[in-house]
């Protein structure tokens, strides 16, 4: 029985601990897959750098020596940047083989294009990385959109702001230093400035949205403000009254109409995000049947992703990918039903 061929692109953080968890997990798939899971290949930047990575490996800076692997069936992308990324995405499904990203600019941005050629090519995506970090909060809307009508989802989308903004009030320290901690932990990005502006939670909503929803607002309609202009005094003065700020998306459809906001809020200690903490992610979704569903979690760091990631592909062997005429939405490609059809 041959094994799943695996390819990661990017050995950063998430592709680093994608590459470790199928290792650590890998009587779990094949437990599950009823197949081992295997790493052929790996696509770095730097061929000097030291890596804890098996002989037996393909490791290299040159995408077209992956896709010449005679056996490739999943490429998992952990790099930065919409491109080359795009690219290599569309290669990888025109060569026939399921995708799965942790990249919420290029997914943000290019989501729908690559639905619409897997579709063509009879494969799946796999995206739950690309929100909210180890919180399987794809799955759970899609589950909950089988039936439920999602009327607004709020979330702390950002691990990282949500660490600066916990560090500044818990321990004083200046932004600076607080966002030093937060990349030193791994859970920046590697321009800090798309977690500290709002930009990284802005493409998080969006995708969001598109599964919600089914669509998205138009960007330039949505209300993007970052976390820079709080200061430890601001905090203070709000802990003085009992409050605290949270970086918080907000989505919500009426009308017909989609309405979005992502920017620091203060909460009161009744609100279901004032005790979340840290790194750590929270996500309200409002639906008609079931009320609100709080899900919260670690929303960034080496294994929180990797675990969504590992998730994905388990989703993505085991989804038959759709071959219907519905116009593609994320949640569209493998389900049965475009939740826009409920409207
Ligand atoms: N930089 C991101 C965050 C990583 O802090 O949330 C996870 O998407």
């Amino acid at each position: 029985m041959s094994a799943i061929k695996v390819a990661i692109l990017g050995f950063g953080t998430v592709g680093e601990g994608v590459y470790r968890t199928i290792q650590s997990h890998s009587e779990e798939l094949t437990a599950v897959l009823g197949k081992k899971v295997e790493v052929a290949a790996v696509l770095i930047k730097n061929k000097q750098k030291e890596r804890a990575i098996n002989e037996d490996v393909l490791v290299t800076t040159d995408f077209s020596e992956i896709l010449e692997l005679p056996q490739l069936d999943i490429v998992v992308e952990a790099i930065v940047d919409k491109e080359p990324t795009f690219t290599f995405l569309k290669k990888a499904i025109e060569r026939g083989c399921h995708i799965i990203t942790a990249n919420k600019e290029m997914f943000a941005h290019h989501g729908k294009e690559l639905f619409e050629l897997a579709e063509e090519n009879h494969v799946s995506v796999g995206f739950e990385a690309t929100v909210a970090g180890g919180i399987p909060v794809i799955q759970t809307l899609r589950q909950l959109l089988k039936i439920n009508r999602v009327q607004q989802v709020q979330g702390i989308l950002n691990g990282t702001s949500n660490f600066i903004l916990t560090e500044m009030r818990v321990k004083k320290q200046s932004f600076a230093e607080s966002l030093l901690s937060a990349q030193v932990n791994g859970y920046a990005e590697a321009d800090p400035t798309n977690d500290v502006e709002g930009y990284d939670a802005f493409y998080k909503t969006m995708i969001l949205s598109r599964i919600a929803f089914g669509e998205e607002p138009n960007w330039q309609d949505v209300e993007r403000e970052g976390i820079t202009s709080i200061t430890i005094k601001l905090i203070e003065a709000a802990e003085k009254i009992g409050l605290r700020f949270k970086h918080i998306a907000s989505l919500s459809r009426a009308g017909g109409q989609i309405k979005a906001s992502v920017k620091p809020v203060l909460v009161g200690s009744e609100h279901p995000f004032y005790h979340v903490e840290g790194v750590e992610n929270a996500v309200n979704v409002f639906s008609d049947i079931v009320g609100r569903i709080t899900l919260q979690g670690p929303g960034a760091g080496m294994y929180p992703t990797a675990s969504a990631v590992i998730e994905d592909l388990v989703y993505v062997c085991q989804s038959k990918p759709a071959k219907s005429s519905v116009t593609p939405s994320p949640t569209a490609i493998s389900e049965p039903e475009n939740p826009q059809g409920k409207e």
